[in-house]
């Protein structure tokens, strides 16, 4: 069957982006379903770093369609920009390379604004969100008062309606004691923008479902991962979607008979970025050397907000729960040369809550934020393996590390990150 699907097994910044980059080498459609510039996918090849928010991670293989799905929101001035700034760096950006939903929705300032107000207010217990709307353009479209690509086929009914969109978010904004938006120069802006968009514009669930019955391959890009889902994560520190593979079905329009891999990425150890629970977190030493320094664009430090990530070890009871949720097939492990040099590592491997041991996560963030991790520790290797191409080429006890991943969360892992470069890659 011949649909792909990969999902961020964590809090997102696994690695989703270089490895389907890699698959996409063996594909002929990629497609993001969720999320939007909230996303942020580091591709290296060669010497070359790119960053893609919107832009799916297709982009990079020649012959492969990008499809940007109806479940996404859309900020089409940010989308514009991105476009221009990878063009610039050589790669091919055109209608026959790249097809926009008209069902997906557009995020406005209106919606960044919001976001930053509902930030404010959340004082102490803000989310910690990438401040890009995605929450408030999540909350029109399920509210019904969105804005969709599709309606920007008629620019002078768009501009209205926009700018009636940011006549209303003014009041609000006022009420809220918020500097209030230029509605003009913004409808402007947007309107602009999405007239240049125009030939990308198409119905990407008819494309994708006659691609099917072409026998055409299919890889899902997810954005985000599992423990940031709105229905999985740990709400209400979460974003306004269903990065999980849920959200692949409704968030491209096909079934899930199509669908035979699922693959999920997991990092060798635990990140994340902004607020919420995280049972194994660390600070002091180790955290520190799970970071980086800053100094290499693979450090830990946000792709899209350059925020410094929370770091501590792989969480085996967090990704079982991700293995129930998604229905992975097969997981990646991608930043394993990273734990290279340290004397032992650390997994949890269950929990132990109020007294009693569980082996499985508690449902609610109050519970979570009690969680203490129970460790089971093994030895570290101190190689580098940064030039490893194949499993044998592991030292014995990362080999190791990886087989008791595999069997604490009874899922195989066929592929390794071993370097952010391209070829710096695992695979079975
Ligand atoms: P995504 O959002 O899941 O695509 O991940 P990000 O790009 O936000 O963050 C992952 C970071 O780790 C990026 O800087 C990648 O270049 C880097 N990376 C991915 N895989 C590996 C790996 O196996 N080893 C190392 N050292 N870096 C990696
Ligand atoms: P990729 O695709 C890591 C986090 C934010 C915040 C929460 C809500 O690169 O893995 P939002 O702006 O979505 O309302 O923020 O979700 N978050 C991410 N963390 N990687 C991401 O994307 C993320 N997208 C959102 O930090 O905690
Ligand atoms: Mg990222």
């Amino acid at each position: 069957m011949p649909v792909t699907i990969l999902i961020g097994a964590q809090w997102g910044d696994e690695g989703k982006g270089r490895a389907v980059d890699w698959l996409a080498a063996q594909a002929d459609v990629v497609a993001r379903y969720g999320g939007g510039d909230n996303a942020g996918h580091t591709v290296n090849v060669g010497d070359t770093v790119y960053k893609l928010h919107l832009l799916p991670s297709g982009i990079l293989r020649d012959g492969v369609m990008n499809v940007l799905g109806n479940g996404m929101v859309i900020n089409p001035v940010n989308l514009l920009k991105e476009m221009v700034e990878i063009r610039a760096m050589g790669v091919d950006i055109s209608p026959a390379r790249m097809m926009i939903s008209t069902r997906a929705h557009l995020i406005t300032p209106a919606h960044i604004a919001l976001d930053a107000a509902k930030e404010k207010a959340r004082g102490d217990a803000a989310i910690g969100t990438t401040l890009r709307g995605i929450g408030p353009a999540y909350l029109d479209k399920t509210g019904r008062n969105g804005l969709r690509l599709g309606m920007t086929h008629n620019l002078e009914t768009f501009a209205d309606q926009l700018k009636s969109r940011i006549e209303q978010t003014n009041q609000t904004l006022q009420q809220m004691d918020m500097d209030v938006l230029d509605a003009q120069q913004i409808t402007e802006q947007y309107t602009d923008a999405v007239a240049k968009l125009q030939p990308y514009l198409g119905d990407t669930v008819h494309y994708i479902n006659q691609q099917l019955r072409a026998g055409k391959r299919v890889v899902g890009e997810g954005a985000q991962g599992t423990l940031l889902d709105v229905d999985h994560g740990s709400y209400p520190y979460v974003t306004s979607s269903n990065p999980s593979s849920g959200g692949v079905l409704t968030g491209l329009g096909f079934g899930p008979r199509h669908v035979d891999r699922v693959i999920g990425v997991a990092k060798a150890f635990c990140t994340r970025v902004g607020g919420g629970p995280m049972p194994t977190e660390l600070d002091g030493e180790i955290a520190g050397r799970l970071r980086g320094s800053g100094d290499n664009f693979w450090d830990e430090f946000g792709t899209t907000t350059g925020r410094e990530r929370r770091t501590g070890w792989l969480d085996a009871v967090l990704l079982r729960f991700a293995v129930d949720v998604n229905g992975f097939t097969e997981l990646v492990v991608t930043k394993l040369d990273i734990l290279s040099g340290l004397d032992e590592l650390k997994i949890a491997t269950a929990y132990e809550i109020d007294g009693q041991r569980v082996d499985y996560p508690p449902s609610t963030i109050a519970e979570l934020a009690r969680t203490v991790p129970i460790y089971e520790t093994v030895p570290g290797w101190s190689e580098d393996i940064t030039g490893a191409r194949t499993l044998d080429d592991l030292p014995a006890n990362s080999r190791a590390y990886l087989d008791r991943i595999a069997t604490l969360v009874d899922t195989p892992v066929t592929m390794v990150g071993v370097g952010p470069e391209r070829e710096q890659f695992i695979h079975q």
